[in-house]
């Protein structure tokens, strides 16, 4: 019997250890002996819960406990998560996590010290909620010079972005029912503003690199500056609005963003709708692939964690190597970051060609503006031009 201890009992806790007993029987075959969760840590109490039997309020309980041979760490945020996953790791136990914000923030370390004491510290749900992206990334791309990641990687903004464009919703309304739904964070300005999408692309780029990128050194928009007339203009132009979380990786300079984009209708993410996310990656010798799937909710995510204790219990005594070395990764300044702009403005023709030359127009009934879209250029020049116009709003392109 392998023992494990789920820290947190809120959606994803509970969806672990629902997972654990909806899929026992298969769960335990690929094991090859029983996995039982011995504790559950909260500091509430769940009467009626049958987890109030293994409900323990201490850490201790769980850190002091040798049968316990992983931890399962789903309470989000990175203190105390750090506190105790670092504790976990240094007596010997493995970790598997959900939590983004704490992978991000102290991934390199926390792989370190698994690797020193022969245990693991995985990460799977971290990104992506059910979607396999850190696997493959350290086990199947490895034979490839990573071009591009580009992904849709929040699902509360998605499925906001989503609702806006196929029925006019408006933003409020969304993000009230994907809190509803368990999507949204605690304090949904986390997606919103972009900053969980941040701490996913900074993830997937340090596995990337195989080094430390900094999340607070991503360039982060969010999308609640969007409204109905940028939904309006995009689908004009054949495509729509996605929160992307972006790494270009070019003649050694690595460029990471989180934006929202207006993405063509034949952009490979351009089908990835609602709670949905979609990663896609290009490799120097694999070329494009592309990774969809549940990016949020209870089980979806808790699938991905309990794959992680599997894949733990499979590997009690041997370290499965991840390479993200503490060496902090310089970003490319986003003033060189090239793509096409869409722009609304208040300035007349004339002046938009006077700036920017030869442009893309784009109409919508009852909007009393100009917009269009430049030729691909750097950001800085784009904003050197741009001040000379009256912009009301611009967004990248993805075309
Ligand atoms: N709030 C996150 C999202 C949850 O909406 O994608 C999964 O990380």
């Amino acid at each position: 019997m392998i023992n494990i201890a789920v820290l947190g009992y809120g959606t994803v806790g509970s969806g672990v250890v629902e997972v654990i007993n909806i899929n026992h029987e298969s769960i335990n075959k690929r094991v090859g002996e029983e996995v039982n969760v011995k504790y559950v840590l909260d500091l509430r109490e769940f009467p009626g819960d049958p987890v109030q039997e293994i409900l323990v309020h201490d850490y201790n309980v769980i850190l002091n406990d040798p049968e316990v041979k992983i931890v399962v760490e789903v309470m989000g945020g990175v203190n105390p998560a750090y506190t105790f996953v670092k504790s976990a790791l240094e007596a010997g136990k493995s970790v598997c996590t959900s939590n983004k914000e704490l992978v991000a923030a102290h991934g390199a370390e926390l792989l370190a010290i698994a690797k020193e004491k022969n245990v693991n510290f995985l990460f799977e749900a971290s990104v992506g909620g059910g979607i396999p992206i850190i696997r493959p990334l350290n086990q199947s791309l490895t034979a490839d010079e990573i071009t591009e990641i580009t992904g849709i990687l929040n699902g509360t903004t998605n499925y906001i972005l989503s609702k806006m464009t196929d029925e006019g919703s408006d933003f409020d309304s969304v993000l009230k029912i994907a809190q509803e739904k368990g999507y949204a964070e605690r304090n949904p300005e986390a997606d919103v503003e972009g900053y969980d999408a941040c701490r996913k692309i900074a993830i997937l780029t340090s596995l990337a690199l195989g080094k430390q990128v900094d999340y607070q050194d991503i360039h982060t928009e969010g999308i609640t500056k969007i409204t109905d007339a940028e939904i309006k203009y995009a689908k004009a132009l054949g495509g729509s609005i996605k929160l992307l979380g972006m790494s270009k990786f070019e003649n050694g300079t690595t460029y990471s963003m989180v934006a929202p984009f207006i993405i063509g209708g034949d952009h490979p993410l351009a089908t990835v709708s609602g709670v949905f996310n979609g990663i896609f990656i290009n490799g120097n010798v694999l070329g494009d692939t592309m990774f969809y799937g549940r990016g949020a909710g209870k089980l979806p995510t808790a699938s991905a964690v309990v794959a992680d204790v599997v894949d733990a219990a499979r590997h009690l005594d041997t370290n499965i190597m991840t390479i993200w070395d503490s060496e902090k990764v310089t970003l490319g300044d986003m003033s060189s970051f090239e793509c096409r702009y869409f722009v609304r403005t208040n300035s007349k023709e004339a002046e938009v060609e006077a700036a920017f030359g030869d442009v893309q127009y784009v109409t919508v009934d009852g909007l009393n503006e100009v917009a269009f879209v430049t030729e691909k250029m750097a950001e800085g020049d784009f904003e050197a031009k741009a001040k000379e116009l009256d912009v009301i709003y611009r967004l990248r392109t993805a075309f």
